[in-house]
């Protein structure tokens, strides 16, 4: 991974061997040096093996030339190359100015109203935009955008991020020095029926607004939305940002794994710093209708039947919408001198059956009605290694799942009945009938 710094420790090791001979004078010394030459040599030739890790005082710094690994910070553990020459990510303080695109959006509008919130490093600007499409209430994102100024004051353009002229006409107005972009198709299983908006909105359209972001004279900071999706089919529990991406499970992972691809392309050819977060399950207020949080919390309701796949040996890491802000605007000051990514989960995965009846009881409301079907879709466990967003960016999730539950379902009930279902309308609804 970080070949440079491997290629140093070798040659200082050389350095090393030729100080030793060049003082090497009497029979005595010459056979300790050879002694040593032949150790130096006999460890360089384990070394290049592959398999021996050799850990220094620190229990920080590893090498391992075989694979070129060679830890020298606890960045470069994990794959990231420290930002060199006092480079450092612009702070989210006074002078920032922050776009958030998908800003009518759960995540989106939750990171504004944290950054509206303060009371401290309040950002100089946070503009927000949206597309408002109807794959979901419209109404919903529109009831997201209007508390968004109505208590910070902030404005959510109305606007698609693949119009890179209005893109171009933001930048010129507010020259954003941190772009969190979290805008995207989502959805697992509408992935399934409707690929091309997968293409369009999380392929063309992220490479349109990065090649506009990476070509500034001055780089903002780039965040943008991963998802645990990508880990795919991948056996290997939890899942680290360390375990290769190899078994792909559906569409909407596929799309998000080729946009910490691409991030990391323009890394490479702009030199642009980014960071990826991979996301596992958020819930909380003002929650997607689409997901399961808000769906089941809506079905038991109105006494529908939940469908549950896998048969119901579905494992999900639920992390609360507070923990993944927080995630996110550490994440904003991090700097890392390529194409970061980091897991953003709780850490502790609840079976399907213990969270519906968590919903259930909290809601108060009749028996859960589940129908169990079997789906290759959907992934049976998600479950977060979050040491690495621990050590680089201080993150803990704080919300177990029953505090969590117990919030978004004082948001819910706190709003309107004709409002819950209507919110619970959209586009996605009909994506699960139409087969081909
Ligand atoms: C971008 O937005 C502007 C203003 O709404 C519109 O006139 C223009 O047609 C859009 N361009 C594209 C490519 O959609």
């Amino acid at each position: 991974m970080n070949r440079a710094a491997s290629n140093s420790s070798f040659k200082k090791s050389l350095d090393a061997l030729s100080v030793q001979s060049a003082a090497a004078e009497s029979p005595f010394e010459r056979r300790r040096v050879g002694k040593l030459v032949v150790l130096v040599l006999g460890v360089l030739g384990v070394l290049l093996l592959g398999r021996v890790v050799v850990y220094s005082e620190g229990g920080i710094q590893v090498s391992q030339l075989g694979d070129a690994v060679v830890w020298s910070s606890a960045q470069a553990k994990w794959g990231d190359v420290p930002c060199g020459g006092g480079d450092a990510a612009p702070p989210v303080d006074g002078a920032a100015r922050v776009l958030v695109t998908g800003a009518a959006g759960f995540i989106g509008s939750s990171l504004m109203a944290s950054l509206g919130a303060r009371t401290a490093n309040r950002p100089h600007t946070v503009v927000g935009l949206d597309s408002f499409n109807d794959y979901y209430a419209v109404s919903m994102k529109r009831a997201r955008a209007e508390r968004l100024k109505r208590d910070f004051g902030y404005d959510v353009v109305a606007m698609d991020v693949c119009n890179a002229s209005m893109v171009e006409a933001l930048f010129a107005k507010h020259a954003f020095t941190h772009v969190v972009h979290l805008a995207a198709q989502a959805g697992v299983r509408y992935s399934i029926t409707h690929p091309m908006t997968y293409v369009h909105n999380n392929l063309e359209c992220v490479v349109s607004l990065l090649d506009f972001v990476a070509r500034r004279e001055v780089q903002p900071h780039y965040v943008y939305a991963s998802s645990s999706s990508v880990y795919g089919l991948n056996k290997k529990i939890p899942f680290s940002e360390l375990d290769p991406i190899t078994h792909p499970a559906n569409l909407y992972g596929t799309s998000k794994f080729a946009d910490e691809q691409i991030a990391g392309a323009y890394h490479n050819i702009h030199g642009l710093k980014s960071v990826g977060l991979r996301f596992f399950t958020v819930y909380g207020p003002w929650g997607r209708p689409d997901m399961s949080v808000y769906l089941f919390t809506n079905k038991i309701e109105n006494g529908e039947t939940i469908t549950v796949f896998n048969h119901g040996d579905m494992w999900r890491d639920f992390t609360f919408i507070d923990d993944i802000v927080q995630g996110i605007e550490r994440s904003m000051e991090y700097c890392a001198d390529n194409a970061a990514v980091f897991n953003l989960g709780n850490s502790k995965p609840v079976k399907l059956d213990y969270f519906l009846k968590t919903l259930e009881g909290e809601l108060g409301g009749p028996k859960t009605k589940i129908h169990y079907e079997k789906s290759n879709a959907e992934i049976k466990e998600t479950y977060a290694d979050v040491s690495k967003a621990h050590e680089l960016l201080g993150y803990e999730p704080k919300t177990s799942i029953e505090a969590g539950v117990k919030s978004f379902m004082a948001w819910y009930k706190a709003q309107p009945l004709a409002l819950r279902n209507d919110w619970a309308g959209g586009r996605f609804k009909g994506g699960r009938k139409r087969r081909r």
